[in-house]
C-alpha cells in the first residue's frame, strides 16, 4: 500500500502557512523535498514513470524554494549577521548554485539515462548537507538576531503563491525556463 494518505495538500494550506514565522514555512519546504527524495529512494529502479515524476517534482519544489530563500531570507540574513555569522550566507549561496546546477542537467536527462540516477542521488545528497545547515546553524543565528521573522514569512508566503500560480500556469515548464527561475547572472 502506499502512503499518498500522508502526502500534504498541494493547495489550500496557503492560509495557514501566512500565519507560520519565516523559518517555519522554508522547513516545511524541506520536508516536503526530503519526503519526495524518499519516495524516490523507494520506487523501483525500473518504476521509470515514478522516478520521472518525482524527481521532476523535487526539482520544481526546489527551484521555487531556492529563489525565495535568494530573493527575501538570504538578503534579510546577509544584513542581520554580517557583523557575526556572514559566511554561513555565503556558503549556503555556493551550496545553492551547486545544486541549480544539478537540477539544469535533468533538462536533458530522462529517467533510464546514464547517469539520471547518480545525479538524483548526489543533487539530494547535496540537499540534505545543506538543509542540515541552514537548520542547525543560519536559521538559529537568525532567529538569535532579532529580525522580524513573521514579516518575513509574510513576505516570503505571497512570493511562494506567486510562484506556485506561475508553475502550474507553465505545466512544469518553471524548471526548464530559466527566466522565470534564477535570475542567473550572464
Ligand atoms: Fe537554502
Ligand atoms: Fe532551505
Amino acid at each position: 500500500m502506499d502512503n499518498q494518505a500522508n502526502m500534504e495538500p498541494a493547495a489550500g494550506s496557503a492560509a495557514v502557512n501566512a500565519a507560520s514565522d519565516a523559518i517555519e514555512l522554508l522547513k516545511s519546504d524541506h520536508r516536503s523535498v526530503e519526503k519526495l527524495f524518499d519516495a524516490f529512494d523507494k520506487a523501483g529502479v525500473d518504476d521509470l514513470d515514478a522516478r520521472g515524476t518525482l524527481a521532476q517534482r523535487a526539482c520544481e519544489e526546489l527551484t521555487v524554494h531556492a529563489i525565495i530563500e535568494e530573493e527575501i531570507l538570504y538578503p534579510a540574513a546577509h544584513k542581520a549577521l554580517e557583523k557575526t555569522n556572514e559566511l554561513d550566507v555565503d556558503e549556503a549561496y555556493v551550496e545553492h548554485y551547486l545544486v541549480k546546477t544539478l537540477i539544469e542537467k535533468f533538462d536533458s536527462l530522462k529517467p533510464g539515462d546514464q547517469g539520471f540516477d547518480a545525479t538524483f542521488s548526489v543533487m539530494s545528497e547535496l540537499v540534505r548537507h545543506h538543509v542540515e545547515e541552514e537548520e542547525s546553524e543560519l536559521f538559529p543565528e537568525l532567529r538569535k538576531s532579532g529580525v522580524d521573522l513573521a514579516a518575513l514569512g509574510q513576505q516570503i508566503a505571497t512570493r511562494k503563491a506567486e510562484l506556485m500560480k506561475k508553475l502550474e500556469a507553465a505545466g512544469s515548464k518553471l524548471v526548464g525556463d530559466r527566466s522565470l527561475s534564477f535570475g542567473r547572472v550572464a
